[in-house]
């Protein structure tokens, strides 16, 4: 297995086009393929990432409990404030305390009503200290518990919380919606990266371009696979996620497709997708095995 932890991030400056459902099913394709790996959600307002694995009631009733015993961290949120390393002291096992495990492989750290307030809160911290927290707990943390692989689930806009998870991943997986304003969109990307790798003199990765929810039926979804791979030839993924139903059915029953008693054909299209392009993303960050 590797010896350092692989970092990526979900990421794309645009709500709805898979981030999270990416982070989720990379997750459980990378675990089927023998690594250790931690999800984490620094987006989900609904809980998205903690849908995907049927911990959402749990998950509610455990913050429920909190606010009644007035006591609700630690939680993700808590890494970002300036009290982090005082309580990191007090509680020893604060970072275990977030992770939860799942049945499909992954743990995961779901996200928290407290990454509401983060965003305003970091605006007036240091510009030396803002946007780097998230990256020293990750180091001080979560690498040192052994994971192979660390994913970070980034809200659809850039703001302070993206850019934490931006600087702490360096490696981002963008998925995409084949069509004529997303490949603005996904221009728009790389020009954001890199003013913000030359902005903070830090080096960001665009490592995987994903065309997620494609229909093939269609003509034009042919071309513009055709455009996002010329325009990224290095970044663009082995395989495209093709637009699923049952990734619907599978997250409100609390699943990936991964664990779908009968995938449908587009289902098994997805998960063999996700297989590919998880291994492929693998090896792109660790060059080989
Ligand atoms: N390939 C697909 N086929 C069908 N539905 C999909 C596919 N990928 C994602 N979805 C659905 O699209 C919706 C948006 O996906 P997801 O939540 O992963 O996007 P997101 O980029 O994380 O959104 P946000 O910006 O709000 O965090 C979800 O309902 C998800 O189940
Ligand atoms: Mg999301």
């Amino acid at each position: 297995m590797a010896t350092k932890t692989v970092r990526g991030a979900t990421f794309l400056d645009k709500g709805g086009t898979g981030k999270t459902t990416t982070a989720a099913h990379f997750g459980v394709a990378l675990a089927e393929q023998d690594h250790n790996v931690l999800i984490v959600d620094l987006a989900g307002k609904q809980n998205d990432l903690a849908e995907y694995f049927g911990l959402l009631d749990d998950w509610q009733a455990a913050i429920d409990a909190d606010d009644d015993d007035d006591q609700d961290w630690p939680n993700i949120g808590t890494v970002f404030t300036d009290q982090w390393e005082q309580i990191a002291r007090a509680v020893p096992d604060a970072a275990e305390q977030m992770i939860w495990e799942t049945s499909e492989g992954p743990d995961i750290i779901p996200a928290h009503p407290d990454l509401d307030g983060v965003d305003d809160d970091l605006a007036s911290v240091d510009q030396e200290d803002r946007y780097q927290r998230l990256n020293e707990f990750t180091t001080e943390h979560l690498e040192p518990m052994g994971y192979d692989v660390i994913l970070f689930d980034l809200p659809g806009l850039t703001n302070n919380v993206s850019y934490n998870g931006l600087w702490a991943a360096r490696n981002i997986i963008a998925p995409v919606e084949m069509g004529p304003l997303e490949e603005k969109q996904a221009n728009g990307l790389r020009d954001d990266l890199d003013r913000i790798a030359t902005n903070f003199d830090i080096e960001l990765e665009l490592t995987m371009v994903l065309p997620n929810k494609v229909d093939t039926r269609t003509n034009l979804a042919e071309e513009y696979l055709q455009q996002f791979e010329d325009a990224y030839p290095d970044a663009f993924a082995p395989a495209y996620v093709p637009v699923s139903q049952d990734i619907r059915n599978a997250c409100n029953q609390g699943k990936t497709v991964f664990a779908l008693d009968k995938p449908s054909k587009t289902a098994e299209e997805a998960i063999e997708a996700y297989r590919v392009n998880a291994k492929a993303f693998y090896r792109r960050l660790t060059g080989g095995e």
